[in-house]
């Protein structure tokens, strides 16, 4: 039995063992108690409205485009020295002294819930629902990171040693748990980091680094660079001093650091264009429910969203399917969250560019708008969520990531067909089915190319360890590894035998 085996574990007890590793729960809004903090969540968030983004109270050396280029550079080799010295330091902790900190970070992140969520509501636009499982998952990779790193150091023989100084350049679609779990990663690792935040979202890095320090990681192994993409941004990331880059972002931004540094290791998570498959056997309501969601949460803007949902045989002409899905496209009420709790979908985070403004405004050949996107105010922010049929296989937009509120319909004769459709991208991120008839699923689950597999359920919200998050194709750059999974450690460090005696 289960008491009989504990009595022959050897794992030290200070840290949690990665299977008592628990997902943090999101926030039961439903509880009287938690609407009153709710409450004050949107009274706070309200607040920021207008207030600088608060960088400057960040101590410890700032990188900024503000020094201008010279005085930047020299800045930026200071920094960069620092934290490779404060680096060796680090990993000499140990991986049990580093996972401490880390599991306080994780308590520090989930006692400031409530103030970073003002944050992301505020700057990124994020509903308060969209906001709150951000917290848990950010809270999810640090404890399992910390435990990933302490069994890593267990493996009999093994030594493990960090790749080094750690440059983070997240996205802006989750300004707070995408950072979290690359620079947790990296300090689990071992190295100290560098986080490069997305302009649009500084705020929501600066609280998150504020945690991280709270917690005791030092100031000489965490450092915030608040530099556009720029000279100075150049000049950083491409750094010889820096051994290490995390990205997550567009296939294309991986390519740009790598042409200015050809060896630069990066590791990155990339685009998407992913679709949802809906065969005649499916739960027709939960499907759409699942496929409003996953296109439309966060107005769209994730790499894992759905883009495309492919309708196989009959369900094109099920009636059931088409009501529901323009009713509830309809329901979707669409505002500027930290004004409006009822809203449910969000602003998009900037102007749209030349891409997703010919997403939103031009059909191609054969298509036609079941809900066509309106613009509702004039900051070209807020856009009704867009709908289209007759998306044709091989067609603009059944290749092009957008980014933003649209979802295109195709129609398949077969479900060989629309998995054929679904491969035939240049991305392989998530994929989605909706089924109720197992051999659909098996043959499905046999032939999908993407990195994340779901079976009736939403394509958005991975769940840290139960669901890791990564793709192939050009949806991912470098090792193949999953943010939180058990692989992601190893490529941010060389794990070596020591000499065996036998
Ligand atoms: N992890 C996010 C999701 O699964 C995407 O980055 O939706």
């Amino acid at each position: 039995s289960r008491t009989q085996d504990r009595t022959l574990e050897t794992r030290p007890r200070t840290l949690p063992a990665v299977d008592e590793f628990h997902n943090e729960p999101d926030t039961d809004l439903a509880l009287p108690a938690n609407q009153e903090w709710a409450r004050g969540i949107y009274r706070h968030a309200a607040s920021l409205e207008g207030q600088a983004a608060g960088l400057d109270t960040l101590q410890g050396g700032l990188i900024s485009d503000d020094l201008g280029p010279i005085d930047g550079r020299i800045e930026i080799d200071s920094i960069v020295e620092k934290m490779r010295r404060g680096g060796k330091k680090w990993a000499a902790r140990g991986a049990e002294g580093r996972g401490k900190i880390l599991l306080k970070a994780a308590a520090e992140l989930g006692v400031r819930r409530g103030e970073i969520m003002s944050v992301m509501m505020q700057e990124a636009g994020k509903t308060l629902a969209e906001s709150d499982p951000e917290i848990s998952e950010a809270i999810d990779f640090a404890r399992y990171y910390a435990s990933q790193a302490v069994e890593m150091e267990q493996l009999n023989g093994a030594k493990f040693t960090p790749v080094g100084l750690t440059m983070v350049a997240p996205p802006w679609n989750f300004p707070v748990a995408i950072p979290t779990g690359s620079v947790t990663s990296a300090l689990a690792a071992g190295s100290a980091v560098i986080i490069k935040p997305a302009p649009q979202v500084r705020r929501c890095a600066a609280v998150m680094v504020e945690a991280l320090w709270a917690a005791g990681v030092p100031k000489d192994v965490l450092h915030l660079a608040d530099v556009s993409e720029g000279e100075l941004g150049r000049a950083l990331i491409s750094h010889q001093g820096v051994d290490r880059v995390i990205l997550t972002g567009a296939f294309e931004t991986a390519a740009l650091f790598r042409s200015w540094r050809a060896d630069l290791p990066v590791l990155a998570e990339t685009s998407g264009k992913n679709a949802l498959v809906i065969t005649p056997s499916a739960d027709i309501d939960l499907a759409v429910a699942d496929l409003v969601k996953s296109a439309f949460g966060h107005a769209g803007q994730k790499c894992s969203a759905a883009s495309l949902v492919i309708l196989v045989g009959s369900v094109a002409k099920s009636e059931r399917f088409w009501r529901q899905l323009e009713d509830a496209v309809n329901t979707l009420d669409v505002g500027w969250p930290d004004a409006r709790p009822e809203t449910t979908m969000n602003p998009i985070i900037e102007p749209p560019g030349a891409k997703l403004r010919q997403g939103l405004t031009e059909l191609g050949a054969g298509e036609e708008w079941l809900a066509e996107p309106r613009q509702l105010d004039d900051t070209e922010r807020l856009w009704s969520p867009g709908v289209r049929l007759g998306v044709r296989p091989g067609s603009t937009f059944h290749q092009t990531e957008y980014f933003g509120p649209l979802l295109g319909v195709m129609t398949a004769r077969t479900l060989q067909d629309a998995v054929e459709y679904q491969n035939s991208v240049e991305y392989g991120l998530t994929a989605g089915i909706h089924s109720l008839d197992p051999d659909e699923v098996s043959y499905w689950l046999d032939h999908v190319h993407a990195g994340n597999l779901y079976v009736n359920r939403g394509i958005t919200g991975a769940i840290v360890r139960r669901q890791p998050f990564g793709g192939w194709k050009k949806s991912s750059v470098g090792p193949t590894a999953k943010a939180g999974g058990p692989n992601y450690l190893f490529g941010l460090g060389s794990l070596t035998s020591a000499p065996v005696n036998r």
